[in-house]
């Protein structure tokens, strides 16, 4: 396996002590982003426990991680063999206090300001007494406010993937104002060098810098539906053929989950109060209506 740090116990190169290498990982959440992550992690060699909320969770996340795997299989990404050792690496509990011996816990739930700080309370007491870094994939929500709710603010800090985790390279590493910079530089290389994945350091600022820049484009696009512009495959096929993105905007925020798309934007609005950043009447109307994109088959367009 490859690691990210010396051998624990002993000492770096400048005679402080090491840091033992992230080789437990603690996953909350088993949504689309929590299970991507579980199953990166997984497939990097690391033990993952993964925590869910519901006895239903505890059936259907190990189904989504064998999908997930089995299509790497059928791709000729991954071999059977490999596919077996990564699902031997996960565990899946309702029990958040089987977390303790993690020494990175990635939460991944859904984008609820509240929801996140009572449970990074929660996790900052089952890891009390140990060096675990806590860790938010938020799109949007500045880290200091999820931080301020445990005692250990250094060791918190952002790492947000991107929507389908096995695929897409990029992740933020985020730091707060408190979080300490070895933590931080820690986080990188971990992304780095045990997840394959090209990490940078974004501000922390509402929505980073990917989905500051993402998001403005979104919701233009909605608007521009909205307003009977042009209809949603026209909006889509304008972007896709004239400017060569793998998906037009609309069929993304569908691929975000337009619940989650009015969550990021509402954040975006409270921290900038720019109106490109409001979420659109459509949007809330879709979103209210449980028309949440491709997670529930019907957003701006339709899914089998
Ligand atoms: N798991 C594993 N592999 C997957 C996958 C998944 N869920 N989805 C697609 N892939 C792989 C496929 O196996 C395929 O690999 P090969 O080329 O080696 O065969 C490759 O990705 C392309 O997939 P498909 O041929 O099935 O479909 P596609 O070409 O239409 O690509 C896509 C699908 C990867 C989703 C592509 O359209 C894409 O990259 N879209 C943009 C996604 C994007 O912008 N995501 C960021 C969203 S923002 C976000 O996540 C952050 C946030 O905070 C909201």
């Amino acid at each position: 396996m490859t690691t990210n740090a010396t051998t624990p116990g002993t000492a770096s190169p400048t005679g402080t002590p090491a840091r033992a290498a992230i080789e437990r990982v603690g996953v909350v959440g088993s949504g689309i982003m929590g299970t991507g992550i579980a199953e990166l992690c997984a497939k990097s060699g690391l033990d993952v426990r993964v925590a869910v909320f519901s006895e239903t969770s505890l059936d259907t996340a190990p189904e989504r991680l064998a999908a997930s795997l089995d299509r790497g299989v059928a791709k000729g990404k991954l071999t059977p063999a490999d596919r077996d050792r990564a699902l031997a690496r996960v565990s899946f509990t309702r029990d958040l206090g089987r977390l303790a011996d993690r020494q990175l816990v990635i939460e991944a739930v859904k984008e609820d300001e509240a929801l996140k700080q009572d449970l990074f309370a929660t996790l900052d007491k089952i890891v009390e007494d140990t060096d675990a870094i806590l860790a938010t994939n938020t799109s949007s929500i500045p880290i200091s406010r999820i931080a301020a709710a445990t005692r250990r603010p250094a060791q918190v800090l952002g790492i947000h993937f991107f929507n389908p985790v096995p695929v897409l390279p990029l992740v933020e590493v985020v730091g707060s104002v408190l979080t300490d910079a070895a933590v931080v530089r820690r986080a990188e290389t971990f992304v780095r060098d045990v997840l394959g994945k090209q990490p940078i350091v974004s501000p922390d600022r509402a929505g980073f810098l990917v989905n500051a820049l993402l998001f403005p484009y979104l919701l233009s696009a909605v608007r521009m539906l909205e307003s009977g512009h042009a209809d949603a495959d026209t909006i889509d096929q304008a972007m896709t053929q004239g400017c060569s993105h793998p998906m037009g905007p609309l069929r993304l925020a569908d691929l975000i989950g337009l619940d989650t798309t009015v969550s990021i934007a509402q954040a975006l609005y409270e921290e900038y109060k720019e109106p490109l950043y409001a979420p659109p009447p459509l949007l809330m109307r879709m979103t209210e209506s449980g028309l949440l994109g491709k997670k529930t088959g019907q957003g701006f367009h339709t899914y089998a």
